[in-house]
C-alpha cells in the first residue's frame, strides 16, 4: 500500500458534478413508470449511460432492451435520454407498445434544428461519436441530409452536393474544445458553412468541462466518475488531461480505484460525468477519506438551476389520476 501523504492530502471537489437535468428526468421517469404502473417497464437502451443506475432500475423492475421487437406487444416501452430516429416511434407504434419518451429536451432540439435545416434542404454536417446512441437518433431525423463527421481527421473525406448550403450540428455531449476545431476545419473546407442558432452542445456538458479544467490547474490526480460508454465523461477525463493534469482516470466506483495512482499525489481532483450519481461521488470521498485525503475543498465555477418536467405521457396520465 502506497504511504498516505504525511498531512492530509486535499480533495478539490468539481461543482457544478454529476447529473444533468435531463439524465435526473429520465432517471425519474423510469421510476415514476414502475410506480404508475407498475413493472415490468421496459427501457430501449441504457436509460443513461451509467451502470449503477441501470443495476438499480433493473432491481425495481426495469427491463433494458437494445431493440423495439424485443418488448412483447402491448406493452410499456420508454425511451432513454439520447433520444431515438422517428422509425423507432414507427416500429413502437406497429407493435402496438405504449410508449413514454424520456429524450432530453436538449437532444429534442438537435433534432428540430435537422428536420428544420433538413426541410430548406440544406446538408447537415453532425459532428459526433459515430456508433453513439444519441447520433443514431439525429441522424434518423433526416438521414438522407445528415453526414457524420467524427472528429477533425475526418473532415477531409467530408463530402457536399452544394457548399452554399451546408450546416453544422452536434452531438450534446462532445469536447468543446475539439469540436470547435472540427468546425474550424470545416469552415475552411466550406466557407459558408453555417453554424446552429445556438450551442448544441448542452449547458451540462459545458459547466463540467469548465469546472475540471479548473480543477486540473491544481490536481496531481483528477478522478472522474462515470461509466465507460458514457460520452460526457470520457470527454471530461481527455480535457483534464489536455489542460495540464498529470493524470486522470474514469471510474464506476470506488472499488476501481488503483493505490498506485496516489504515489506522490497530495491534491486530487473529483467530479464526475452527467450521468453519473452523486451517492457514487459520496463513496469515492470516504475512500479518499480512508486513505489520507480528508481534506475536501469545492471549487465551484457555477451554479445550475435547470430542472426538466416528467415526459408528457406521464403528466398526463398522473393528471388523469388527481
Ligand atoms: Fe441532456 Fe445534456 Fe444531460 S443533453 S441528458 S442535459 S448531458
Amino acid at each position: 500500500n502506497p504511504t498516505p501523504p504525511p498531512k492530509p492530502g486535499r480533495v478539490l471537489l468539481a461543482s457544478p458534478r454529476s447529473w444533468c437535468a435531463g439524465v435526473d428526468r429520465a432517471v425519474l421517469a423510469v421510476e415514476t413508470a414502475l410506480e404508475q404502473y407498475g413493472p415490468p417497464i421496459y427501457v430501449r437502451h441504457e436509460i443513461v449511460h451509467n451502470k449503477h443506475v441501470v443495476q438499480s432500475l433493473q432491481n425495481k423492475g426495469a427491463i433494458f432492451v437494445e431493440q423495439t421487437d424485443e418488448v412483447p406487444e402491448g406493452s410499456i416501452v420508454l425511451f432513454s435520454a439520447h433520444g431515438v430516429a422517428p422509425t423507432v416511434h414507427a416500429e413502437a407504434a406497429e407493435r402496438r407498445l405504449a410508449t413514454i419518451d424520456a429524450t432530453c429536451p436538449l437532444v429534442t432540439k438537435v433534432h428540430k434544428e435537422a428536420v428544420r435545416y433538413a426541410k430548406e434542404d440544406y446538408d447537415i454536417l453532425l459532428i459526433g461519436h459515430e456508433g453513439h446512441e444519441e447520433v443514431i437518433g439525429t441522424s434518423g431525423q433526416a438521414p438522407d441530409h445528415i453526414t457524420l463527421v467524427d472528429g477533425p481527421e475526418d473532415v477531409a473525406n467530408v463530402e457536399v452536393r452544394d457548399e452554399s448550403k451546408v450546416v453544422w450540428l452536434s452531438q450534446t455531449t462532445l469536447s468543446v474544445d475539439e469540436t470547435m476545431e472540427t468546425v474550424g476545419a470545416l469552415k475552411n473546407k466550406f466557407p459558408n458553412l453555417l453554424s446552429p442558432p445556438s450551442d448544441d452542445i448542452c449547458y451540462a456538458t459545458q459547466n463540467r468541462q469548465v469546472a475540471v479544467k479548473k480543477l486540473a490547474e491544481d490536481a496531481d490526480l483528477v478522478i472522474v466518475v462515470g461509466s465507460k460508454n458514457s460520452s460526457n465523461s470520457i470527454r471530461m477525463v481527455e480535457v483534464a488531461l489536455d489542460a495540464g493534469a498529470p493524470a486522470a482516470h474514469l471510474v464506476d466506483y470506488a472499488s476501481e480505484i488503483d493505490e498506485a495512482w496516489l504515489d506522490g499525489v497530495t491534491t486530487i481532483g473529483l467530479t464526475a460525468g452527467a450521468s453519473a450519481p452523486d451517492v457514487l461521488v459520496d463513496e469515492v470521498l470516504t475512500w479518499l477519506a480512508e486513505h489520507g485525503y480528508s481534506d475536501v475543498q469545492s471549487v465551484q465555477t457555477t451554479e445550475e438551476t435547470i430542472t426538466f418536467a416528467l415526459p408528457k405521457e406521464l403528466r398526463r396520465d398522473l393528471r388523469t389520476e388527481i
